[in-house]
């Protein structure tokens, strides 16, 4: 019998005793967004980090600017924010309209409120191995495969695609739990091959239906961070049903890895309200 990771039931678990450890806690975290542009996905997603706020009791303000603005009112924004001691967490939300730079911009969050993970000192961490804050989405992941007493450890573990807010940081996280990693991207040679041998396949290529069924190795545990629109259908990288029929475990799309992702942006926000007053090191 196939698993189906069901990321939107254990995420509801998670926050509810988010929630609880939140209100005794006496800490009021808050996070701020930024949203640049009138992209209606990002706004939209912007909305869903506000409604988990309010569910968990952290406070939160958005900060929207127009499509147009220039790179650096973008950088007095998150500066103005970083210095803001009512505020716990940062997140801008991509991608960013064409023209400003992204990397300045990343680079411009506090890394001690950077609770997306992006900022190059918290990759540099998550890779040495002393993170502090992990990028949401592969935090996520590693949450919901623990929950389901599926242990990375020794197993062989593919990551398909190679960004920094999934990829690159996924990799970095399974290695740390003692995975044998390998990354695969659009330069990988018999990309078949090598996802077939692994044990666990996480793919976030944003491509509808990339993982076919024999690409998939029998009882291999298979992450689907794909959310793309099909006919008005929301379709993972994944093509489920074949590859369920394979799999030892799978996540759906929805309701796998993207309230997970939420989840855990909230689980980072309350980490950072915490250190910030309690002034403890990482
Ligand atoms: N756009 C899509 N996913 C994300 C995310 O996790 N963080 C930010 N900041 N922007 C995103």
């Amino acid at each position: 019998m196939t698993v189906i990771l069901d990321g939107k039931t254990v995420s509801e678990r998670r926050i509810e005793l988010l929630r609880e450890a939140i209100d005794e806690s006496g800490f009021s975290p808050r996070l701020a967004t930024v949203l640049v542009g009138d992209d209606p996905a990002s706004a939209l997603y912007v909305r869903m980090k506000h409604q988990a706020c309010e569910r968990v009791h952290i406070g939160s303000i958005n900060v929207t600017l127009p499509a147009g603005a220039t790179t650096e009112r973008v950088l007095e924004t998150v500066r103005r924010l970083n210095a803001d001691p009512e505020i716990h967490g940062i997140l801008v939300q991509l991608p960013l309209p064409a023209g400003i730079d992204r990397e300045a911009v990343i680079e411009a969050v506090s890394p001690e409120k950077d609770v997306d993970g992006f900022h190059p000192c918290n990759l540099g961490r998550l890779v040495s191995g002393q993170p502090l804050f992990a990028p949401c989405t592969p935090l996520g992941i590693m949450n919901l495969l623990c929950e389901y007493g599926i242990t990375p450890g020794g197993q062989r573990a593919v990551v398909v695609g190679r960004s920094i807010d999934v990829g690159r940081p996924m990799a970095a996280l399974l290695l740390n739990a003692d995975a044998t990693v390998t990354v695969c991207h659009r330069r990988t040679r018999d990309l078949g091959s090598v996802v077939r041998s692994a044990d666990l396949v996480v793919v976030a290529v944003g491509q509808a239906r990339f993982l076919t069924a024999e690409m998939v190795g029998e009882g291999a545990t298979v992450v689907d961070v794909g959310t793309n629109r099909v006919e008005g259908r929301l379709v993972g990288d994944v093509d489920f049903e074949a590859v369920r029929e394979r799999a030892g475990a799978i996540t759906p799309v929805p309701g796998g890895v993207g309230p997970m992702t939420i989840a855990t942006l909230m689980e980072n926000t309350f980490e950072a309200a915490r250190r910030l007053t309690c002034g403890s090191a990482p």
